[in-house]
């Protein structure tokens, strides 16, 4: 089964053919990143205006790259949630589009369970039950997974996603964009002490698997840019804000292994106690774009090996978004007898 997929839910424009849910053919991705760059973040307006431009051309390559014609191919797999509703809308409309004119059927796929099913694309369908640990720019949320496509969420963040940590704390330190691989290439430097600042590791009580990443990153703001001035005393004059060392690069560099540290320590903390949740745990599945960072990688490594389970987490192209793992997701639900109209809409939340 030949299937397309596409991806446009951020700011990523993505297209991809898939074999059989497990061969890609070709994985096509057009990035916008220098066009949010200077506003820090991406900007919804301008993301699904460059969707625009790029879907076409995206989808010519992808296809061009396969060396397949497009009357071959069986299905359209689309992520049409969660994601910025004008992004996904461009994305949604192609696949109709091809879907209606190639006459083939046409699936919706929600994309942040579409990164569990990344670390398959190639290898054997794993072992369940899994637990499922999604760490993306805008998702931080464990699953206990049944198959590919049956997941229940266990966790999940209260406040800021992982990646947007990254993001924030790399911002905080001047790093540039995108913030994530920055901070995790500084943090690897020679020399860093990832022990200089002892940031704190969020529990939310002893038996929570939720998340919350605010107070890391205030803390984070803190150490480098200094707390604010303390309110001041009735008719007193305004009192100085503290003093706060030189942000030299080498505190740069320590603070960023250190908080990268205790980002780290509050993911493997929470997948301990949700693996006490699934009886006879199969597979440690992993996915999303924090699943490129070299200590995460290292980290869930050595937690599947002391749970003695099977790893499964993307080779480095298919950690960030990309549309190879809609089209391999989209080829499960299609063959287990899920299609959809032309009436699906695109939907800002995830379906779970
Ligand atoms: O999955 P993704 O492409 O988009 C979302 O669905 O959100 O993830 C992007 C996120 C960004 O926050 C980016 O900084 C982060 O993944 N990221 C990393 C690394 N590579 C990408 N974070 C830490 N270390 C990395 N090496
Ligand atoms: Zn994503």
């Amino acid at each position: 089964m030949i299937v397309l997929g596409v991806e446009s839910s951020c700011d990523e424009t993505a297209a991809s053919i898939v074999e059989d849910g497990q061969i890609v053919r070709s994985s096509i991705v057009a990035s916008q990143y220098e066009l949010h760059e200077e506003f820090g973040g991406v900007v919804p307006e301008i993301a699904s205006r460059a969707h625009e431009q790029h879907m076409i051309p995206v989808l010519r390559d992808a296809v061009a790259q396969a060396g397949i014609e497009l009357r071959k191919i069986d299905a359209i797999a689309v992520g049409h949630r969660p994601g910025l509703i004008g992004s996904l809308l461009v994305g949604l409309s192609a696949a109709k589009a091809l879907a209606w004119s190639l006459g083939v059927p046409m699936v919706g796929v929600d994309h942040v369970h579409a990164h569990l099913y990344a670390g398959m694309l190639g290898r054997e369908i794993p072992r369940f039950p899994a637990l499922g640990v999604v760490i993306s720019g805008g998702h931080t949320s464990l699953y206990r997974m049944d198959s590919e496509m049956k997941l229940t969420r266990l966790g999940a963040t209260i406040d800021d996603a992982i990646g947007e940590a990254f993001d924030k704390v790399a911002a905080i330190l001047e790093l540039g964009h995108p913030g994530g691989p920055k901070l995790d290439a500084l943090a690897a430097e020679d020399g860093s002490d990832d022990r200089a600042f002892d940031f704190p590791v969020s529990r939310l009580g002893k038996e929570s698997l939720d998340f919350s990443y605010s107070g890391l990153k205030t803390a984070v703001l803190y150490t480098a840019k200094g707390r604010p001035a303390p309110p001041a005393l009735k008719g007193k004059p305004p009192l100085p804000k503290p003093a706060v060392p030189e942000l030299t690069d080498e505190r740069k560099r320590d603070i960023a292994a250190s908080f990268q540290r205790a980002a780290v320590k509050a993911l493997t903390l929470k997948i301990g106690r949700a693996l006490e949740h699934i009886d006879d745990c199969r597979t440690l599945i992993v996915g999303g774009g924090v699943s490129a960072n070299t200590l995460v990688r290292s980290e869930m490594s050595r937690m599947a090996d002391e749970h003695g389970l099977e790893l499964l987490i993307p080779e480095m192209a298919h950690c960030v978004d990309n549309a190879a793992m809609i089209a391999g997701l989209g080829t499960k639900l299609l063959q287990a007898g899920y299609r959809d109209d032309f009436s699906l809409s695109a939907v800002p939340t995830a379906a779970c």
